[in-house]
């Protein structure tokens, strides 16, 4: 069991690590003033450290799984038809967000959709489309796990870890809604453990919802909803369970307490909510100078301002009480309680 574990994810290491140092070696370097360089561009961890912090989180994830927790991950490495067309689209875009980088472009799309909000619309990490086409959508899951290399689906799954808590007091037969899905990568994870849960997957982006749809084919009781999460359109009280991944650090700090807002507008009460996203300034010093650097490398406008908030506190103001909080490398997951007197 824990053999599969270790080539899957060795295999996925070293596949994404390459595309990264490739595409790093073919980008144009990222600007930095030398005579005058940014306080934490000095202490920026070393590539050893690095992997270090990421054989921690293979490990933790290792345990897990020998403890049967939930399913060994299907890591898809011999589908390798899928993973040589991912590498492929990957490098013919890679030149289209070099340029856009170097010309600070974030603001190149061909839909004006005058119903999206403005916060929304840009070429986020410089990416072609933004989140607005089914063709970036589809380069979505190679880019985000050639970013991390290969680490992206384990530091998701640490969302697996509360739920399964909290499924083992509660009938698995219940609501679950997914804000943000994006194109759906991690909504397979949760059905492939969880294949009882009814799931809402929503997003603001229709594009990334379709190809959700399509990859989750296979799978019953799943429901879409092309919407933002801080206008979320169900009832008061119609999920048990509320989970959302890397969407929080996308959005402007105003909009994020409205997001808190609404999925404790929806939650039933002692239901959860489980966030994972990026890792926080203070979480993990030594990881800190990196969390700096990233909205200098790309276009994550609202990503700054992100890792100096207090999501605890931002959540309680609605009545969604932290209970659980665990590091994942560049990641963490923190889960809320819906408190019953709100
Ligand atoms: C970084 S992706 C994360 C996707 C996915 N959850 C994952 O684990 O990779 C952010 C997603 O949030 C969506 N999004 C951005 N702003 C949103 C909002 N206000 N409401 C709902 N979805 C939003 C984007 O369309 C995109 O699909």
């Amino acid at each position: 069991m824990s053999l599969s574990y270790l080539i899957g994810q060795s295999t996925k290491f070293v596949w994404y690590s390459t595309h990264y140092l490739i595409s790093f070696k073919y980008a144009t370097p990222i600007k930095i003033d030398r005579q005058n360089p940014p306080p934490f561009f000095k202490k920026m961890p070393s590539g050893k450290k690095l992997f270090y912090e990421m054989i921690k989180l293979f490990n933790e994830e290792r345990k897990y799984i020998n403890q049967k927790k939930y399913k060994i991950p299907k890591t898809n490495v011999n589908d390798f038809a899928n993973i040589f067309k991912g590498s492929f689209n990957f490098f013919m875009d890679l030149p289209k967000i070099d340029k856009r980088r170097t010309e600070k472009k974030f603001k190149d799309l061909n839909e004006k959709n005058k119903d999206l909000p403005k916060y929304f619309l840009r070429n986020f990490h410089y990416q072609t489309d933004g989140y607005l086409s089914e063709n970036s959508a589809n380069l979505y899951e190679f880019q985000v796990e050639t970013l991390f290399s290969g680490s992206a689906a384990t530091m998701r799954r640490f969302s697996l870890l509360p739920i399964i808590e909290y499924l083992e007091n509660n009938d698995e037969n219940l609501n679950f809604l997914d804000v943000g899905t994006g194109s759906g990568e991690f909504i397979k994870t949760i059905k492939y453990n969880f294949p009882k849960l009814n799931i809402t997957c929503s997003d603001i982006s229709k594009a990334y919802l379709e190809v959700a749809k399509k990859k989750l084919k296979k799978f019953n009781n799943i429901n879409y909803k092309n919407c933002k999460g801080e206008d979320l359109p169900f009832e008061n009280e119609s999920f048990d369970i509320i989970n959302s991944v890397y969407l929080f650090h996308e959005v402007p700090s105003a909009i994020r307490s409205k997001i808190f807002s609404e999925i404790s507008r929806v939650l039933k009460k002692d239901g959860i909510f489980i966030l994972t996203d990026s890792l926080q300034l203070g979480d993990n010093y030594i990881l800190d100078p990196l969390l700096e650097f990233f909205p200098y490398s790309t276009h994550e406008p609202y990503y700054s301002k992100y890792i100096r908030e207090d999501l605890v506190n931002a959540a309680e103001k609605f009545g969604l009480k932290m209970y659980y909080c665990k590091n994942a490398y560049l990641s963490k997951t923190l889960a809320f309680k819906k408190l019953n007197y709100f």
